[in-house]
């Protein structure tokens, strides 16, 4: 069994709900990753550190056994496609919908809708199971602004308070699907350190019923 556990987090939202669980399991950091420039982070637990990637990246480091562990949002899960990762809990944080989104004053299109979005994988599936032939505008971000320029018809991005799109002349169209942050493990790692791992699995298991949401 090797020395200790890779539990890889992204900065932001995924971090900042996943401390607190840490916590009410019992585990916590000695600096705070949202200040440092560090990458590797101990923590009290002397057989757990976290590593600090991008979020899309999640699944790829645990995947490929750069990480034991890691928390990831079920949109990039799923935009990430099949990978050989368990998928055991459900944190339920970093709630939120992944919607096909439009102008409020859309006007009916002839032809192809165009739809600008970061998740290409998803928008394809989703309009290929409805047997729509549609074109994808790759974004990295602030897909809002799309429709608003003409440059797409509608966009497809995760939608929470509804804000983002109400302040940009936005509604929500469709629903592609509920999301919530999950645990991943590699799944050779949870062979191979299943005597580490299983414990973490019920505290985190626990820690996610005590919050009770
Ligand atoms: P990056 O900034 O590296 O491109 P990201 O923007 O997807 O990644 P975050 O904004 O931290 O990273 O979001 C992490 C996860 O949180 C997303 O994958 C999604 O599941 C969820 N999420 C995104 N936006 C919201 C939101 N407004 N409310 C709740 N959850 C959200
Ligand atoms: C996300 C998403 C939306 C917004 C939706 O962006 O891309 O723009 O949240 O949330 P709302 O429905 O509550 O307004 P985020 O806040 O992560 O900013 P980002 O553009 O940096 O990803």
């Amino acid at each position: 069994m090797s020395a200790m556990l890779t539990l890889a987090l992204s900065k932001g939202r995924i971090l900042d709900d996943t401390l607190p669980l840490l916590a009410q399991a019992g585990i916590r950091l000695f600096d705070d990753p949202a200040r440092s420039r560090k990458l590797i982070f101990p923590t009290s637990d002397p057989a757990l550190r976290i590593v600090i990637v991008r979020a899309t990246d999640v699944p790829t480091y645990v995947e490929n056994g750069g990480a034991d562990l890691g928390v990831a949002g079920k949109d990039v899960l799923m935009e990430h496609g099949p990978c050989g990762v368990y998928e055991p809990l459900d944190l339920r944080i970093a709630r939120c919908k992944l919607m096909v989104a439009g102008r409020i004053d859309e006007q009916a299109r002839q032809g192809r809708l165009r739809i600008a979005t970061k998740f290409v994988r998803i928008t394809r599936d989703w309009y290929a199971e409805r047997g729509e032939q549609v074109e994808i505008i790759k974004l990295y971000g602030s897909m809002e602004l799309a429709p608003l320029l003409g440059m797409a018809d509608r966009i497809v991005d995760v939608v929470d308070t509804g804000k983002t799109l109400k302040e940009n002349g936005l509604e929500p169209k469709e629903l592609i699907a509920v999301i919530s942050s999950r645990l991943i493990i590699n799944k050779a790692a949870l062979r191979w350190q299943h005597a580490r791992i299983q414990p973490l699995l019920e505290r985190l298991t626990a820690a996610v019923a005590a919050r009770g949401e």
